[in-house]
């Protein structure tokens, strides 16, 4: 049983707050993702979850046991940094055995989980090379293998993809979450990249930097899907996607079926009238996807409200093209098939999904309902 549970931490440095009420319970066997802005406070946590930082406040358990006093090395957890500085002078054999052989395992068995490690990571033909002569996605694997002898009962890793090349993470990445999937092994995994979250994560939960009121700095927890199609407020809203969800001001008409933003007027889903009806004359904000704006003959969508404007960036990614235009006083980003690429400077009608919009408080930045 290893699963991580937060109870009310807090982890202050002298007057700096870095984290605040922080209550999280991660399940056995679970892929946790911990992603943020730098200095959010990921590694601070997952650190906290090794026992190299101690909580200011709060209690933390690993399994039945409340760890807060207990030494990192009693606390079966293996950790992988992004900078996993391997020995140069040993072969990635003795690398990926040094952990071992210190903690005085018998050789025969340090031989045997050597062996097994480097199967599951296909290191098998390299055990007796020194890591200069390995690619980077190699080494990689090595500091993987030294946390996956130990067959501890919890893997951190901060960032440990960082240092590779867009197309090595990507492969890594599938690696890692193979490897998981395998070894069902409770982990958590800190990065600072949403694409790698909603990829990796069974569960995400979403850090901000602590505000002014040091309340709390935990955004959302959830899976992958309810973060991007049920974000709780404004700061989730706009970390989970790519590119990030459009975000304009708008007005709630008398009767709450619709609403006027600057540059267009949308109705709104039968099942957010009620709620909006309170809201009547008032602002909010409205949020939509990118790729809930596009051509009416592209789509199915039922509820739709026309927008457009001049085009003032085009992306073209090659399977699509991302477009910027201004519609009102706003920037709205649209995610468009690639036959039709517009031009700078050309006026662009599109429609919106209005089933698919977000609604948020513009003070409190809290979703308001649907
Ligand atoms: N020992 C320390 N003393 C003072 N402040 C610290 C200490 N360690 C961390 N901090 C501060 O705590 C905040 C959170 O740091 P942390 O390393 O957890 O951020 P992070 O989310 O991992 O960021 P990054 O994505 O850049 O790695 C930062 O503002 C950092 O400056
Ligand atoms: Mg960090």
């Amino acid at each position: 049983m290893a699963r991580i549970a937060f109870q009310g931490i807090a982890k202050r440095f002298g007057d700096v707050s870095v984290i605040e009420n922080l209550d999280l319970e991660i399940h056995d066997h679970e892929f946790m993702v911990f992603v943020g802005p730098s200095g959010c406070g990921k590694s601070t946590a997952l650190r906290m979850i090794a026992g190299l930082e101690e909580p200011s406040e709060g209690q933390l358990s690993i399994g039945d046991r409340v760890v807060n006093d207990v030494h990192p090395k009693d606390r079966d957890v293996a950790m992988v940094f992004q900078s996993y500085a391997l020995y140069p002078h040993m072969t990635v054999r003795e690398n990926i055995a040094f952990g071992l052989k210190i903690r005085k395992v018998p050789p025969g068995d340090v031989e045997k989980l050597v062996d097994e490690a480097a199967g599951i990571l296909g290191l098998k033909p390299l055990l007796d090379r020194k890591p200069k002569a390995l690619s980077g996605g190699q080494r990689q694997r090595v500091a993987l293998g030294r946390a996956i002898v130990r067959k501890p009962s919890v893997f951190l890793f901060d960032e440990p993809l960082s240092n590779l090349d867009a197309e090595l993470r990507v492969q890594m990445r599938a690696e890692l979450a193979k490897l998981q999937y395998r070894l069902k092994t409770t982990t958590v995994y800190v990065t600072h990249d949403q694409v790698e979250a909603m990829t990796l994560g069974h569960r995400i939960a979403v850090l901000a930097p602590m505000g002014k009121d040091r309340k709390s700095n935990l955004k959302q927890v959830g899976t992958p899907l309810e973060l991007y199609d049920r974000p709780e407020n404004v700061f989730v809203a706009k970390f989970i996607g790519t590119p990030n969800m459009n975000m304009v001001r708008a007005t709630v008409n008398a009767d709450g079926t619709g609403l006027q933003a600057q540059g267009f007027a949308t109705p709104v889903p039968a099942a957010l009238q009620a709620e909006l009806r309170a809201r009547a004359g008032r602002e909010l904000l409205l949020g939509i996807r990118p790729e809930h704006v596009g051509e009416a003959s592209a789509h199915g969508w039922t509820l739709t409200a026309p927008l457009g404007g001049t085009v003032e960036i085009i992306e073209t990614i090659g399977h699509e093209v991302i477009v910027h235009f201004r519609c009102g006083d706003d920037i709205v980003i649209a995610k468009l098939g690639a036959h039709r690429i517009p031009a700078f400077g050309d006026r662009i009608d599109l429609v919106m999904n209005a089933e698919a919009m977000h609604l948020f408080d513009p003070q409190t930045e809290q979703r308001i309902a649907g």
